[in-house]
């Protein structure tokens, strides 16, 4: 058995099947999984639940002089067989999903303030390696050095339809053509903005999932992760 453990970092569009992917692998590896939006998400719960951020405002330097106070966690939780996010002690997993919150995220996800702590805690739990992350600046930023990068694309509308039915599954009354141009307009936001935009590393393998089921793309990457882990072998100090 090859005790090797590598980095993976998965980066792409919105609601490009990268966190299916990044589970199913860190299961299969028996590696961590962090969901690096979730940490945005709880970012924006927390600016929205304090009025820093609403449809008309946005007070950037009120929720800069708050961001100590946030303590983001990620607790496993057996029966999901994934780790949910906590935000200062209490599970905001269900919240952070909300169309509102997407709605918001690419804005707080574009000051830099926000994003270097994040990173740096992000970094933290990369540490030993053996970590599944997706995002939008993984390859770029957070584990430059990462043994294998993925690039996630697929067309708008197909990942519109997708978290459009993952909505309705959880019971949120939501329009079809607004989750389209929620995720138009992240994709705008997350690849101009200054700070780490969203770019495909010069080092990523680009899987463009269009028309690949969740079981074909899974087979896919393992093979590419399993030629990873055979050419990091014998294992590196
Ligand atoms: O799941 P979905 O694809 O909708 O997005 P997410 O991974 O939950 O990320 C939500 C938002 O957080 C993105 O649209 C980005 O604005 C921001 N984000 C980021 O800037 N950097 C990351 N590493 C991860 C997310």
């Amino acid at each position: 058995m090859n005790t090797n453990k590598i980095t993976i970092a998965i980066d792409g569009f919105s609601s490009t099947g990268k966190s299916t992917v990044a589970k199913q692998l860190a299961k299969h590896l028996g590696y961590i999984y962090v969901d690096s939006g979730a940490m945005y998400r709880a970012v924006t719960f927390y600016a929205m639940t304090n009025d820093f951020i609403d449809e008309d405002f946005f007070n950037v330097s009120g929720l800069i002089s708050q961001l100590d106070d946030i303590k983001i966690r990620f607790v496993f939780n057996e029966n999901l067989g994934f780790a949910e996010v906590y935000l200062n002690d209490t599970n905001i997993e269900r919240e952070i999903r909300t169309l509102k919150v997407s709605g918001f995220v690419s804005k707080v996800a574009e000051i830099s303030e926000v994003r270097s702590l994040l990173v740096k805690q992000q970094q933290q739990m990369g540490v030993n390696k053996g970590v599944v992350m997706d995002g939008r600046d993984i390859g770029t930023v957070v584990f430059t050095d990462a043994e294998l990068k993925l690039f996630m694309t697929a067309s708008a509308e197909t990942r519109a339809t997708r978290r459009f039915n993952e909505l309705l599954e959880r019971g949120d009354n939501v329009q079809y053509e607004d989750v389209l141009r929620n995720v138009e307009e992240r994709d705008y936001i997350d690849t101009h903005r200054e700070d780490s935009p969203l770019v495909m590393a010069e080092d990523a393998i680009k899987i463009d999932n269009s028309t690949l089921g969740i079981k074909a793309q899974f087979d896919i990457i393992l093979d590419l992760v399993n030629k990873t882990l055979k050419k990091e072998k014998p294992s590196k100090k």
